[in-house]
Parts: C-alpha cells; sequence; structure tokens
C-alpha cells in the first residue's frame, strides 16, 4: 500500500511542518497549523510550457492589446485594460461587492461582443440571475458556470474557449488530486497555480476573487500575491456607498492607482470627480477640518482629515485613527508637543478621513498636524486653503513629489491657496490662479494657519 505523506501547514504563510506547533515559526500566527497530505509531484511535461528560448526582440508584445473593460477607471487601474494572459486577483471584505464589480465588468465585456465566462462557488444560478437582473446583464455572449471542482474548471474552460474568465472566489475551488478540504492553503496554491497557468498559456486573461482574513490580507498562502500579476484591493466600509478599488501590486501599470464607485441599487457606478464626492459633506468654519490634495497612485485626489481633540476625563488618554496610520499620528503628536510646546499628552486624539478612504503616503502629514492643532486651538482653518508636507521629527517639513498635479486639483475644485514644503516651491511651474505659501517648519505652519 502506499504511503500517504502528510504535514502540517501553517494557513496563514504556508510554511510546513512535520508536527502541530502552537506557533509558526515563520509568520509568527498562533494555532494556524492544519494537517494535510502532500501532493504528489506532477509529472514536469504537464505543468512545464515547453518552448525553446527566443531572442527578446522577437517576442511579440500585447501592449496595444488589451482588452478596455468600458469602465474607465477600471481600466485605468489596470494600467491601461486587461493584459492577455493575465491573471488578477481581487480582495474585500465579504459584502463590499466583489461580486457585484466583476459581474459588471464581465457584462460590459460581453456587450462589446467577447465570449466571457463567469464560473461561482459560491451563489447558485439563480441567485446570480437575481443579482444579473439589478445590473442588467443579460448578453448572451455571459456565460455562467455554478462548480467548484477545479477539473471541471478547467474542462469546460478548455471546452467553451472564453475570452474572459472570473473565479469567484478562489477559497471555493477544490482539487480532487488533494484530499485537504477547499479553502486550505494546498487547495488554494493549487486551484491558482492551475488557473493561472491555463491563463499563462492559452493567453485568456482570469480574474480571482479572494476573501480576506480579519487582519484584511487576501485568505491562504502569502504566495498567492506573487503568482499573480495583477493585486486589486476593495476597500471602504459597507456603513458608507463609497467603494475604492485600489492595485497594490501590478506588472503592467503603475500601483495604488485608485477607481471610486458608488454602490446603489442597480450595482456599482463610477464615481467620476471623487474630490468632489469626498468634500461634498465638509462643514464650513468648523475647528479641526483640513483638506490635502494627496496623490493615489498617479492622480490626485482632495480628502478632508477631520479631527477631534479634546481634554481626557478618565485614565489613558486615547488615539483613535480611521483612514490614517495611527503610529504617524502618535509621532505626530510627539513632534507638536516637543518642538511646538503643544502638550498632547492629556488629550484625547481621534482622527478620520472623510468618506472611507485610507491615505497612506506622507504628504497627508502636514494635514493631518493642521486638523489636530485646529480642533485643539478650536481655531477653524481658511476653507480655501489646502496643505501638503511631510513632516520630519525635528518638525522639519519635507518636500513631497508631483506637487504641480496637487495644485491643478486643489485649483479645479476652488481653493486658492495651498501651504507646500519651501524646498520645492522655487521650480514650480503652477499656471492656476494658487496662491504659494512655503513653510519650512511646523511652527511656521501654525504661525501661518492660526
Ligand atoms: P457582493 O457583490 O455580493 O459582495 P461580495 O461578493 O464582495 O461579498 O455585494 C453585496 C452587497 O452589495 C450587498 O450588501 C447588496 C449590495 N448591492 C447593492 O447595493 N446594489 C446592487 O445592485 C447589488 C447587486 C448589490
Ligand atoms: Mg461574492
Amino acid at each position: 500500500m502506499k504511503k500517504i505523506k502528510v504535514a502540517f501547514i501553517c494557513q496563514n504563510c504556508g510554511h510546513q511542518s512535520p508536527k502541530w506547533m502552537g506557533k509558526c515559526p515563520s509568520c509568527g500566527e498562533w494555532n494556524q497549523f492544519v494537517e494535510e497530505e502532500l501532493r504528489e509531484t506532477t509529472q514536469s511535461a504537464e505543468i512545464g510550457f515547453d518552448e525553446a528560448p527566443v531572442p527578446i526582440g522577437s517576442i511579440e508584445d500585447d501592449e496595444k492589446d488589451r482588452i478596455g473593460i468600458g469602465i474607465a477607471d477600471m481600466d485605468h487601474v489596470l494600467g491601461g485594460g486587461i493584459v492577455r494572459g493575465s491573471a488578477v486577483l481581487i480582495g474585500g471584505d465579504p459584502g463590499i461587492g466583489k461580486s457585484t464589480l466583476l459581474l459588471q465588468v464581465m457584462h460590459y465585456l460581453a456587450e462589446t461582443g467577447l465570449k466571457v465566462l463567469y464560473i461561482s462557488g459560491e451563489e447558485s444560478g439563480r441567485q446570480i440571475k437575481m443579482r444579473g437582473k439589478r445590473i442588467g446583464a443579460s448578453s448572451p455572449n455571459l456565460f455562467v458556470l455554478v462548480e467548484i471542482s477545479l477539473e471541471n474548471i478547467l474542462k469546460y474552460i478548455g471546452e467553451l474557449k472564453p475570452e474572459v474568465v472570473v473565479v469567484d472566489s478562489i477559497q471555493t475551488i477544490y482539487s480532487s488530486a488533494l484530499s485537504s478540504a477547499p479553502g486550505s492553503v494546498s487547495q488554494i496554491r493549487e486551484a491558482s497555480e492551475k488557473l493561472i497557468l491555463t491563463s499563462k498559456k492559452t493567453g485568456i486573461p482570469s480574474f480571482l476573487i479572494g476573501h480576506v482574513t480579519k487582519e484584511g490580507t487576501i485568505a491562504g498562502p502569502r504566495v498567492l500575491e506573487h503568482m499573480v500579476d495583477t493585486v486589486l484591493y476593495f476597500e471602504g466600509d459597507s456603513g458608507h456607498a463609497f467603494r475604492i478599488v485600489r492595485s497594490v501590486k501590478n506588472r503592467f501599470g503603475p500601483t495604488n492607482e485608485i477607481a471610486v464607485f458608488e454602490m446603489k441599487g442597480d450595482g456599482l457606478s463610477e464615481v467620476t470627480n471623487p474630490s468632489a464626492l469626498f468634500l461634498s459633506e465638509r462643514p464650513t468654519g468648523a475647528a479641526g477640518s483640513a483638506v490635502v490634495p494627496s496623490i493615489e497612485g498617479t492622480r490626485p485626489i482632495l480628502v478632508e482629515i477631520q479631527s477631534l481633540v479634546s481634554e481626557t476625563t478618565f485614565g489613558i488618554p486615547r488615539r483613535t485613527t480611521i483612514g490614517v496610520d495611527h503610529n504617524r499620528v502618535s509621532l505626530l503628536a510627539a513632534v507638536l508637543d516637543k518642538v511646538c510646546g503643544f502638550h498632547l499628552g492629556n488629550h484625547d486624539i481621534f482622527i478620520n478621513v472623510a468618506g472611507g478612504v485610507k491615505l497612506v503616503e506622507p504628504a497627508v502629514d502636514l494635514g493631518i498636524v493642521s486638523s489636530m492643532m485646529s480642533s485643539f486651538l478650536d481655531r477653524p482653518i481658511d476653507s480655501a486653503t489646502v496643505v501638503c508636507g511631510e513632516v520630519g521629527l525635528t518638525g522639519e517639513v519635507r518636500g513631497v513629489n508631483q506637487v504641480e498635479a496637487r495644485i491643478r486639483e486643489a485649483a479645479r475644485m476652488g481653493f486658492n491657496r495651498c501651504v507646500l514644503p519651501r524646498i520645492i516651491s522655487s521650480d514650480l511651474a503652477v499656471k492656476e490662479k494658487m496662491e504659494l505659501v512655503e513653510i519650512g517648519t511646523v511652527k511656521e505652519l501654525l504661525d501661518f494657519l492660526f
């Protein structure tokens, strides 16, 4: 009898161990080891591409050959449309709209005459039909397959020869070659390997939907993100109607590009002017609100940062942030304390980025500082002023990139004054009517604003 090989595999990072462990030595997570049967090695002829080496000049490129989706922002996020043979992974919280978005994408593609296949392992045909009705997807070119068996999926892809494939979701796909349960690391790895390979070999682009863990990363092995060409994340909380699709990895375009959508009764609709949307509910003349022109990917977007700084009434001061990095806020509060002499140590600080946007670039530092100080001093910031700049540990204001683009967006939205780092403003070519205020330190910023 053949001996079955088993191993304990960390469900977080894929680390293998011959025995069960409480803590994974590789990623440090607790209680992640699950016993799984190891896969027999497949014959190499089956998995290889079997192509001879060729000079790079003689390889055809598909740059012109991208498939346009027709949702302008979605094309933008992908770097200019779908690349043939690519695999795109889309992650996001449950109920955020992954299935809806991809069904819409498939609907648009089908309308242009492409044969597309939507594979679902989560919903029944009826449920997909119901969703399709809401978003108006009824094209005869849109095929639906309800299936979780990897072998059957590959068979139908081979038979139908679609031009784009969606797999909703990769965690539900099950290969009978392995005995471990669907959703386990080995199954996810096997299913994605085979699907990605099929894409590469046949040139059919595939979209894989992935669940996320409670930490916000795509469930399953981290290698999944390495294997695919593009990783998109769906952001935004279900309390808001706004949804942001962000590219965090893209082999065929810039990363951190975003597309903004609004969830409506008939599916997701594109928001063509995100700045207007994020600023639409801005209070006028209220202390604690600052507007920053933030660069998301390659395009500038204006967002409002709100702060509430109030004296701690009980115990340890709280620092709560939504949309900006918690540690960054603590750091900036420390700078204000040490360099400018404002003692925030006995104050609670709450910071929120309006509209559910997540800001990651350091250029928003000045916005955080301004809104915190505005709330602390109870003095509103002039409503036609935007601020941008990175703050260093000694209170100096550091340069940011793409200043012209930021200023242009601010001017477009009716702002007439921009506070920016002194270092960069000497060689600026700004045509817009905009008063530029140069500052070198946080102290200068506060002197100017308040
Ligand atoms: P869904 O695409 O099922 O999310 P996911 O696949 O990421 O889990 O989105 C479901 C949510 O979207 C659900 O709360 C209902 C809402 N929704 C609308 O508001 N309008 C619509 O037209 C559709 C199809 C869904
Ligand atoms: Mg879904």
